[in-house]
């Protein structure tokens, strides 16, 4: 094992039917709460009802934002500490999914943040600038209404810029939310591509690891392993029957555990994410569909250089027999990308419209932001501008 720091200090009350019990965990941080979510949140009312009647139960003074978009913009996250500074917020809470409860993060930090909120991001701190990550926080309280990110547990968010077309990260110990109130039945509503997209990011985080991360970690391993194999297990069933309070529960908790710190101590390569984030800022295109885009053209480029890694996956995850090395290995990276298909997800850039013509800008995007001073995306095996390239192609 390699050295490292592990550190999570997020209560987790994960019940179905727990929702109601958001006002009495929000309690002892104060009075005055600002209520994050969707700006379009109709499948959302009824939950929003019943946090808010939970926290008034408590005389607890609701400020609503329901203002977040999908790959929330630091605009709106701007408007949110003003609104938080205006009513003199305690907490904040966030009942959505990832998006709204990064944003409701980046808001608790912003409060106390001096100066450009977007210099919190990493892309912001560039070789030779004075900029700082956020280091205070307001509390907060995060109620998932999807199964993907693992926000809740974990103290990141993503935050996107319209104005330069960047996506990008900012964490720091001050953004651990207080507690994560994990009502599955939330999560019933979830259309169905939505529900894929989650699927495809908790499986693109564990596989990221497993595939890309530290070498013999084999306590890890099958932490990873048992992670894909519940998203293969419980994807199809919650599409095909959205109620499956089995099938929500182990794919909400897949989620968390996925990125809480825990199955990947010491490891911060995620390259597929920076792609993936650029694919986002620039198209639109959802976090876990922007994944599901590059993952498998990755596979296929990379697998020569941890041949064990991709073996293991496809024999010991995808289930594939063991055969010859290189065949083995591209039929599990074959039935990776079926399994993404089948769920609904693309994983060709032309099904969202990006050309050939626009891979440059993708490319030069991902140099900008991502890259470090060697000039390489870093991961196990760092890659060039060249190299994704060939990727996105
Ligand atoms: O379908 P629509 O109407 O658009 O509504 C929402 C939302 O727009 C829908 N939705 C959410 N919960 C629902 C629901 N619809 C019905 N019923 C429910 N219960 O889903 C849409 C997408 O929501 P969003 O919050 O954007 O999804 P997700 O949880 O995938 O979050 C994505 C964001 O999180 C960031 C991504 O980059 C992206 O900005 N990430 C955050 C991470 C973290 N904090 O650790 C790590 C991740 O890798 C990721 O980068
Ligand atoms: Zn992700």
């Amino acid at each position: 094992m390699n050295p490292f720091e592990f550190y999570n200090p997020v209560r987790v009350i994960f019940e179905p039917g727990g929702v109601a019990k958001v006002g009495a965990v929000a309690e002892p941080y104060g009075k005055n709460v600002l209520l994050v979510s969707y700006g379009e949140n109709t499948f959302l009312t009824d939950v929003l009802d019943k946090v808010t009647a939970s926290l008034q139960e408590r005389e607890i003074i609701v400020s609503p934002f329901f203002e977040i978009s999908p790959n929330p913009t630091i605009e709106e996250v701007g408007r949110g500490v003003e609104l938080c500074k205006k009513e003199k917020i305690d907490l904040v809470i966030g009942v959505g999914g990832g998006s709204v409860m990064d944003a409701a993060k980046a808001i608790a930090a912003g409060v106390y943040y001096e100066g450009d909120l977007w210099n919190m991001v990493a892309s912001s701190h560039k070789a030779g600038s004075t900029v700082a990550f956020p280091s205070k926080a307001l509390p907060t309280v995060m109620v998932p209404t999807m199964a993907a990110t693992g926000s809740e547990m974990n103290c990141c968010a993503v935050l996107s810029n319209e104005a330069t077309k960047e996506k990008s990260y900012v964490w720091d110990d001050c953004l651990f939310p207080q507690a994560a109130v994990v009502d599955s039945e939330l999560t019933f509503s979830l259309p169905a591509y939505q529900t894929a997209c989650g699927a495809a990011d908790i499986f693109s985080h564990a596989l990221e690891f497993y595939i890309n991360g530290l070498e013999d970690t084999p306590v890890n391993y099958p932490i990873q392993e048992g992670l894909l194999r519940t998203v293969l297990l419980r994807a199809e069933e919650v599409l095909e029957n959205p109620n499956s309070l089995q099938g929500r529960t182990d794919l909400q908790w897949a989620s968390i555990v996925a990125l809480c710190g825990i199955s990947q101590p010491g490891n911060a390569w995620t390259p597929m994410h920076q792609v993936g984030h650029v694919l986002s800022a620039r198209f639109g295109v959802a976090h876990g569909a922007s994944l599901a885009l590059v993952m498998p053209s990755w596979m296929r480029k990379m697998w020569p250089t941890r041949k064990e890694r991709y073996l293991e996956f496809a024999t010991r995850v995808m289930d594939v027999p063991m055969g010859g090395e290189e065949s083995t290995i591209l039929a599990g990276i074959d039935a990776f990308e079926s399994f993404l298909n089948k769920i609904g997800i693309a994983t060709r850039l032309d099904a969202f419209g990006i050309k050939e013509e626009d891979l440059d800008d993708v490319v030069a995007d991902v140099r900008r932001i991502s890259f470090n001073d060697d000039d390489m995306l870093p991961s196990h095996t760092p890659l060039t501008a060249e190299t994704i390239r060939e990727i996105l192609t």
